[in-house]
């Protein structure tokens, strides 16, 4: 079973009760969101490979470490996870975006694909995907899929409200993801919106509806 790991940072619930706010604007909520991405990033990448590398500081030569071999690659689920690319490009300036379009039918709540396109040596990087929202899990488990039909094994997702259902599902299609999220809420509506969540994500981050 992978791994669930929930944020309890005082900043990040601290931002995410006012993204959750009905009242908080798209800019605000843009901002926020960003914020997040980075703050999780920080803690998303906390075990990634570091090799002795020989250096000259102004003072002598020494040994020192810096990130080794491995790649990372971050991968939005479109729409709503776009919000959540740049916060951990601010920490990784390096990695790689891949995209992955799916969106949910609003009758059967069935992921759709419509996007998909990878980084050329997504099979050799570590591949963080992210989406601020796990609802049914439905998008969550598609795009795992996607990435494992390409060829990538080393993945991760990561994303900030889960509902328990979604979280189980994720945890039982994919047993080798694991789920770094920032908040766990109560259960899913009838029409599988979390509660009580933040609303639907790309519509508050992108000023439609
Ligand atoms: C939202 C959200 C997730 C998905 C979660 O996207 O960003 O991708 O729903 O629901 P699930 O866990 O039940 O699959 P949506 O389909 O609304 O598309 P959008 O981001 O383009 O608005
Ligand atoms: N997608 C959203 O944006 N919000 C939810 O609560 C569920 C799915």
């Amino acid at each position: 079973m992978g791994k669930l790991y929930v944020f309890d940072h005082p900043l990040i619930q601290h931002k995410l009760s006012i993204m959750r706010k009905k009242e908080t604007g798209s800019k605000e909520f843009r901002e926020l969101l960003d914020e997040i991405g980075m703050l999780m990033a920080y803690e998303v990448t906390r075990d990634l490979p570091l090799e002795d590398v020989e250096i000259e500081t102004p003072i002598c030569k020494c040994t020192t470490k810096m990130l080794s071999g491995r790649k990372l690659g971050v991968v939005p689920i479109l729409r709503a996870g776009l919000g959540m690319v740049d916060g951990i490009l601010s920490l990784v300036p390096a990695a790689r975006v891949g995209h992955i379009g799916l969106y949910r039918d609003p009758d059967t709540k069935q992921p759709v694909e419509y996007y998909c396109k990878l980084p050329t040596d997504a099979p050799e990087r570590l591949l963080i995907i992210v989406d601020p929202m796990l609802a049914t899990g439905g998008s969550s488990i598609a795009a795992i899929q996607f990435l494992k039909d390409r060829g990538c094994h080393n993945i991760r997702l990561m994303c900030l409200i889960g509902a328990p259902e979604g979280i189980k599902a994720v945890q039982e299609a994919h047993p080798d993801v694991d789920i770094y999220i920032a908040a766990v809420d109560e259960r899913l509506n009838e029409n599988a919106y979390i509660v009580p969540g933040l609303g639907d994500a790309g519509d508050r981050l992108f000023g439609t509806k």
